[in-house]
């Protein structure tokens, strides 16, 4: 058997949906990437949604529309993608990290006050593995401040804090639709918010600065005129293919969501009896998302000084799993410990020790819609049986 960690769903509706702008010859960002769009906003309550070539461009936009760059401070968490930090050295900003909870792997909202200065600009939570960052103490905070609050949503797709997607609470929320994600146009984002301001820079900047999109231009009268260019913008462009199958993927979004929580509770209840593997840990106001199922290797408490054994440890058990077929995965990374930012800002692993332990002890198993209870139960086994060794 070989189970994967993820794998897309694709049916009848997706073939058919990619084979539309084939047909038309309108394949760049267009009436099919609209379409998405609105999906994308009706389904997450957002006034405006705009999708992007990914999160990561999602996220870039997200800073260049508030004005951040050079002098500026953004605050991150210390346990993400790195991508989460790199677009604030893309405005050449500073990242200033915040140590997680180890309990969701989201950012300590009681860290965040202590790490404020006058030059902090913008809060940028992340909604990791699909469960919604504390964002109430979060925008607190943002308030009593004059920040503003960009949540990194790339994995919240049907995260919910309260009776808000995620996403939706912040200034900004951008998403992400790389195959590990819930839903998958294959490289995608969407970055979704309320402010009508900020939506329209990001509909110009994402399309090279212009006051106008190629498609409102075609469409309508005196369609000659070109558009005016009157800030630097990207091609940050979403190609109608991907709209088409985005459009396509959340016609089974609510299907997929519930396989994957049916699925996630079922993991949950077998690893009761599996004491040392500690599953997600979902705050009482919170919906997961279920982007990914991600445990908590601790056979023991782990701390900064027995986190190199407790890690070897770890790693024996997804050598069991690999051999048998198993796919398994870390969480994400302590990017306060790659290389860029280690060397660049001088950090260590206990200055955000959370991060570091999440780093070396997270667990991530294989998930997706289709996936069938026999393959579940196969994975499962081979963690129930497995013997921690010294
Ligand atoms: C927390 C987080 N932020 C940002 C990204 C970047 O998303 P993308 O690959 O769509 O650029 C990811 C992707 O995995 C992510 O997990």
């Amino acid at each position: 058997m070989h189970i994967p960690i993820t794998k897309p769903y694709f049916g009848a509706e997706e073939h058919r949906a990619v084979a539309e702008p084939l047909e038309t010859g309108w394949v760049v960002q267009g009436p099919k990437v609209a379409a998405f769009e609105r999906c994308f906003a009706a389904c997450t309550e957002a006034p405006f949604a705009l999708a992007t070539t990914s999160c990561t461009t999602a996220l870039h936009l997200a800073l260049v529309a508030l004005g951040v760059g050079p002098g500026d401070e953004v605050i991150v968490p210390a346990f993400t993608w790195v991508a989460t930090a790199n677009v604030v050295e893309m405005q050449g900003a500073r990242p200033v990290f915040v140590d997680i909870e180890l309990a969701t792997f989201n950012i300590d909202a009681a860290q965040v006050e202590r790490a404020i200065t006058p030059h902090t600009k913008v809060i940028m939570p992340v909604s990791l593995f699909g469960i919604s960052a504390p964002m109430q103490p979060l925008l607190e905070s943002a308030r009593r401040h004059g920040l503003k609050v960009v949540e990194d949503a790339a994995c919240a797709v049907g995260a919910w804090y309260h009776e808000h997607h995620a996403g939706t609470l912040a200034d900004i929320g951008c998403f992400s639709f790389h195959p590990r994600k819930a839903i998958t146009t294959g490289e995608g984002g969407m970055v979704i918010t309320a402010d009508e301001d900020i939506a329209q820079r990001v509909q110009s900047l994402r399309d090279h600065g212009a006051s106008k999109s190629d498609l409102a231009r075609h469409l309508g009268a005196r369609s000659y005129v070109l558009p005016e260019f009157n800030v630097v913008g990207y091609n940050y462009r979403m190609t109608d293919l991907q709209g088409a199958l985005g459009v396509a993927q959340m016609g089974r979004l609510a299907w997929i969501l519930e396989q994957r929580t049916r699925l996630a509770q079922r993991y949950d209840e077998a690893l009761t009896e599996v004491g040392w593997l500690r599953p997600p840990v979902l705050p009482a106001h919170c919906r997961h998302g279920y982007q990914s199922y991600v445990c908590l290797f601790q056979p023991e408490s782990p701390t900064v000084a027995n986190v190199a054994r407790l890690c070897t440890q770890r790693n024996a058990l997804m050598d069991v799993l690999e051999t048998a077929g198993i796919a398994s995965r870390p969480g994400t990374h302590a990017v306060h410990m790659l290389g860029y930012y280690r060397d660049k800002y001088g950090l260590r692993p206990e200055d955000f020790p959370n991060a570091y332990l999440a780093d070396h002890l997270t667990l991530t198993l294989p998930l997706y819609a289709q996936m069938t209870e026999a393959e579940q139960d196969f994975v499962l086994t081979h963690i129930v049986e497995h013997h921690l060794q010294g």
